[in-house]
């Protein structure tokens, strides 16, 4: 079931993180999702731009809506991850994605907030959530590399300020992160005190923290005995995750660590069989391997085990929206014309309290389907 990253974010806050991973292909797709449901954890599905261009935005689009039907019991958002604003608006028009953020960090201020707001207004007006940044992250990401010096943790005054004026519904915030394998020059921890600073700031709003992957040692070594060549990796120790969660870091981003068990696997796979050539072997070695990672990493979060109590707290599971939605247009005498599924949709999530009282027991599998526009 596809639900918004806000409505995650309301049951998550201040108990634990929700992750988000990246994801490319039908392999990650499969991984990640037998993965969140092994660990019964809800999760962020992330698209970046570039992972649109690697193949075709449709054919990611189709691998999630596929993996929803195979894995009808999981719970997750599908969100653009680093978006500019067009592809903000893309997405938002897609009528696929749930989520979208918008990565206006690398202007001034004033600019972010502008960019920012009026993105947070069009994706508003269809039910879509908004994720913002502010500060800069270290290291690389799609086409823009921000060198170690250039850096700059969230002004937690700011960051108030920011939050005030966009309206966004999460806020990427710099915390000592960066992206890719080669976060710190030895062993670091996150500014936990900028962090309490933010909170302190702005109680009860969901933090997002780029940027997350640990690069286990133990997996760069197999890569590197297989012949891989990653010198001086480092990333954030995963025990940081949780006390994180505690300040208002609702959401975690991973997509390096998972690139690193493709690796491993793929490495180690062709070393021991050199005469091999088929890629559906590894291929399935990789999706348990991801899954297992992923749910070790729902341990970590504290995501493990919350799917049940996610679903109880969501307010309108979709199958009572339909039944609504019959009920309602039974009550208006059955109408037809253009618009008509529209209104009953947005009837149906208006009126929830409807649900309960009025549509108890209605036996709508064997009634005929509301109409279809035409
Ligand atoms: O933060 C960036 C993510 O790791 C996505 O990487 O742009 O290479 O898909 P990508
Ligand atoms: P990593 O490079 O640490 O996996 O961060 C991913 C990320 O922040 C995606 O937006
Ligand atoms: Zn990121």
């Amino acid at each position: 079931m596809i639900v918004t990253t806000a409505q995650l974010f309301k049951i998550a806050y201040g108990k634990y993180a929700i992750g988000a991973y990246n994801i490319n292909n039908a392999e990650q797709a499969m991984g990640l999702f037998k993965g969140c449901l092994a660990s019964q954890a809800p999760c962020i599905i992330q698209i970046s731009k570039g992972a649109r261009k690697y193949t075709d935005k449709r054919m990611l689009e189709a691998i999630i809506r596929s993996a929803g039907e195979i894995f009808p019991e999981a719970i997750f958002a599908v969100h653009l991850d680093h978006g500019d604003e067009e592809t903000c608006y893309d997405c938002i028009d897609s009528g696929f994605y749930s989520s979208v953020m918008i990565d206006a960090s690398h202007n001034p201020f004033d600019e972010n907030v502008a960019i920012t707001k009026r993105v947070v207004d069009r994706a508003h007006a269809k039910g879509i959530s908004v994720e913002a940044e502010l500060g800069m992250l270290g290291g690389v990401e799609e086409d823009i590399k921000v060198e170690e010096g250039n850096a700059c943790l969230t002004d937690p005054a700011e960051a108030e300020r920011f939050v005030k004026q966009t309206g966004c519904d999460s806020l990427a915030c710099a915390i000592g992160t960066s992206h890719g394998a080669f976060k710190f020059k030895g062993r670091q921890s996150l500014h936990f005190d900028v962090l309490t600073k933010i909170k302190s700031r702005l109680p009860g709003f969901p933090l997002v923290m780029h940027g997350s992957s640990s690069v286990p040692k133990e997996e760069v070594d197999r890569i590197n005995a297989a012949g891989g060549k990653i010198a001086g990796s480092m990333g954030v120790d995963p025990n940081e995750y949780l006390p994180a969660a505690k300040l208002g870091v609702t959401k975690v981003n991973i997509d390096t660590d998972g690139r690193l068990v493709w690796t491993r696997v793929h490495r180690e796979f062709f070393r021991d069989k050199p005469a091999e050539f088929d890629f559906r072997p590894p291929g399935k070695i990789f999706i348990e391997e991801y899954a297992k990672f992923i749910a070790s990493r729902s341990q970590l979060l504290g995501s493990a085990g919350q799917l049940s109590a996610v679903r109880a707290a969501l307010p309108v599971p979709s199958q009572d929206i339909s039944r609504r939605a019959y009920y309602l247009w039974e009550q208006a005498g059955r109408p037809t014309g253009r618009d008509t599924e529209l209104w009953l949709q947005a009837e149906a999530q208006a009126r929830p309290s409807l649900d309960k009282e009025t549509c108890k027991g209605q036996a709508i599998e064997k009634r005929p389907s509301p109409p279809k526009r035409h």
